[in-house]
C-alpha cells in the first residue's frame, strides 16, 4: 500500500507527459485495486447489471407511467431524503433554473446565494431569467452568512439559496425563518450534500424544494444527472411538465406550453446507475465519516489545522463530499500555498475549502452581465458584483482547504493522507503530530456485484 502510494505522484505526472498512458492506469487501476485504493466510482456488478436491464428493455428514453427506472429511482430518492415528491432531471444546475422558474421568478428578480459556491449557482438563477445577488459567508461556518443575506436583501429579491457546500449542512432553521419573514422562496442547492443532516432533517427536505446533482465529483455519480424534491404537490406537476418543454399535455391533459422551458429530462441508463448507486450509499456513506472521524484524532495533533463540518459540526451530519480544513497559517507555521503544494506533489487529492468568489469571474467582473440581465437596478447589481466579500475572499486565499473524499475510502489513503501531513509540516520546521498514526478498521466501500 505505502509502495502504492508512493506512485501516485509519479502516475499524476504521466497525466501531463502522456495522456493516454495515464488514463489506462487509471482505468486499470480502478478495475484491479478500486477496493484497496478507496476511488470512487469505481465500475459496480449492479450497476453494469441495471444498464444491461435498460438497454435490452429497449426504452432508453424518459416516458411515463411504466414503472421506468426513472420513476424506480424518484420513488427510493424521495424516501431518502423523506420528501413526498422528487423529479429526476438531466443535470444538478437544469434542476435548479426549472426550480427557480417553477417557483415563479421572472425577469428582473433577485435570487441571493452565497458568492463562493459553484458558478453553476449564479449561471442557473441567469438561465432562469432572474439576476443572481451575491452574499458573503460566516468565518466560523464557510457558508452562508445571514446578516450579509440582510444586507443585500432588497424589493426585487425574490428567493434564497442555500448551498450545502461540499456537504456540509447548512443551518436551515435559521434562513427558512429568514425567508419566510421576508415572505421569499427557500431553495436548497444540495447538489454536493446528500446525505447531510440539520438537525436529524435530511438536507433538501427544508426548503421550497431541494436540488441534488450526479454529476462529476458529487456525493453519488450517474454520469451526469439530477433531482429536485418538494413536499408540493402542484409544484411537482409543474416540474414535471417542464422537463418536457414545458409541454402540459402529460400532467394536465392539455397540449399547451405557457412559459420557456428545456429538456430537462433523465436518460434512463443513467437512472439506473444513480439508483444502484443510491442504494449503496448508506454503506458508502458510513465508512467515509468513519475515515473521517479518524482523521479527526490524528488532526487534533497538528497545529493550526482544524475540520469545519457546517451547522452541527458533527462528522455524523456532514456528507463529506470534500473535507473542509480550517487553516490558521500563523499557528500552523506554514502558509496554505506551502501546504497545498506539499500535498499535491504527494499525490494527495484537495482543492479550496470553497469556490472562488463568483465576482471574479469575466462574466461578473467585466460589463458582460449587463447583455445578460436586462432588467433591474444596474447600479445595485454592479455595486453587487463589484464588492469586496471579505471572509469568502479570505477563505480562498488563505484560510479553507478542501481534502477530497477519496482520501478517506481507505485505510491506505487515510494513512497516507497523515503521513504527507507529517513530512510536509517537518519540511516546514513545524514539529509534526505527537505520536504515530493511530490505527482503525475503516476499510474501503466499494467492491463488486452485491458488494459495496
Ligand atoms: C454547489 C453546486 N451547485 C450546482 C452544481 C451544478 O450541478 P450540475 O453539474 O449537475 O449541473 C454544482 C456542480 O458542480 C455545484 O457544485
Amino acid at each position: 500500500m505505502a509502495l502504492l502510494n508512493r506512485l501516485i505522484p509519479l502516475v499524476l505526472r504521466l497525466r501531463d507527459v502522456h495522456p493516454p498512458t495515464y488514463h489506462f492506469l487509471v482505468r486499470t487501476g480502478k478495475r484491479l485495486l478500486g477496493s484497496r485504493l478507496g476511488v470512487y466510482p469505481r465500475v459496480m456488478g449492479n450497476e453494469v447489471a441495471a444498464v444491461t436491464d435498460v438497454l435490452r428493455g429497449g426504452q432508453w428514453n424518459m416516458v411515463y407511467g411504466r414503472g421506468l427506472a426513472h420513476e424506480r429511482l424518484e420513488a427510493d430518492f424521495a424516501e431518502y431524503v423523506g420528501v413526498p415528491h422528487a423529479i429526476a432531471v438531466g443535470t444538478g444546475g437544469l434542476g435548479l433554473a426549472m426550480s427557480m422558474r417553477a417557483l415563479g421568478v421572472r425577469p428582473g428578480d433577485e435570487v441571493i446565494h452565497q458568492v463562493d459556491t459553484c458558478s453553476a449557482t449564479a449561471l442557473s438563477v441567469m438561465n432562469a431569467a432572474g439576476t443572481p445577488i451575491f452574499a458573503d459567508i460566516a468565518d466560523s461556518s464557510f457558508m452562508l452568512d445571514p446578516a450579509s443575506v440582510e444586507q443585500w436583501r432588497g424589493p426585487q429579491t425574490r428567493a434564497l439559496i442555500a448551498t450545502h457546500m461540499w456537504g456540509n449542512p447548512e443551518d436551515m432553521r435559521t434562513l427558512r425563518s429568514l425567508a419566510d419573514g421576508a415572505g421569499i422562496r427557500l431553495i436548497e442547492d444540495a447538489c454536493l450534500g446528500l446525505g447531510a443532516r440539520v438537525q436529524g432533517r435530511p438536507a433538501g427536505a427544508w426548503g421550497d424544494v431541494g436540488v441534488f446533482s450526479f454529476g462529476c465529483i458529487k456525493p453519488i455519480q450517474g454520469g451526469e444527472g439530477g433531482m429536485i424534491v418538494t413536499g408540493d404537490e402542484s409544484l411537482a406537476r409543474e416540474l414535471r411538465a417542464m422537463r418536457h418543454w414545458g409541454d402540459r399535455t402529460i400532467e394536465y391533459g392539455v397540449r399547451d406550453v405557457l412559459q420557456p422551458a428545456w429538456n430537462g429530462r433523465m436518460s434512463e441508463i443513467v437512472a439506473a446507475v444513480v439508483r444502484e448507486q443510491l442504494r449503496g450509499y448508506p454503506a458508502h456513506l458510513s465508512s467515509l465519516r468513519e475515515g473521517v472521524a479518524r482523521f479527526a484524532g490524528f488532526l487534533r495533533r497538528l497545529p493550526g489545522l482544524s475540520l469545519v463540518l457546517g451547522h452541527g459540526g458533527s462528522v455524523e451530519d456532514s456528507a463529506l463530499t470534500q473535507v473542509v480544513l480550517r487553516i490558521d497559517e500563523r499557528a500552523a507555521g506554514i502558509t496554505k500555498q506551502a501546504l497545498w503544494d506539499g500535498l499535491a506533489g504527494r499525490g494527495v487529492q484537495l482543492w479550496h475549502a470553497n469556490f472562488e468568489p463568483i465576482g471574479s469571474l469575466g462574466l461578473f467582473k467585466g460589463g458582460e452581465w449587463r447583455q445578460w440581465i436586462v432588467r433591474g437596478d444596474h447600479d445595485r447589481i454592479g455595486r453587487n458584483y463589484a464588492h469586496h466579500f471579505e471572509v469568502a475572499d479570505r477563505v480562498y486565499r488563505s484560510t479553507g482547504l478542501g481534502l477530497g473524499k477519496m482520501n478517506f475510502l481507505s485505510r491506505g489513503n487515510v494513512e497516507h493522507l497523515e503521513r504527507s501531513l507529517g513530512e510536509v509540516f517537518a519540511r516546514a520546521g513545524v514539529p509534526g503530530p505527537a505520536a504515530a498514526p493511530e490505527t482503525s478498521t475503516a476499510e474501503s466501500v466499494v467492491g463488486p456485484r452485491g458488494a459495496r
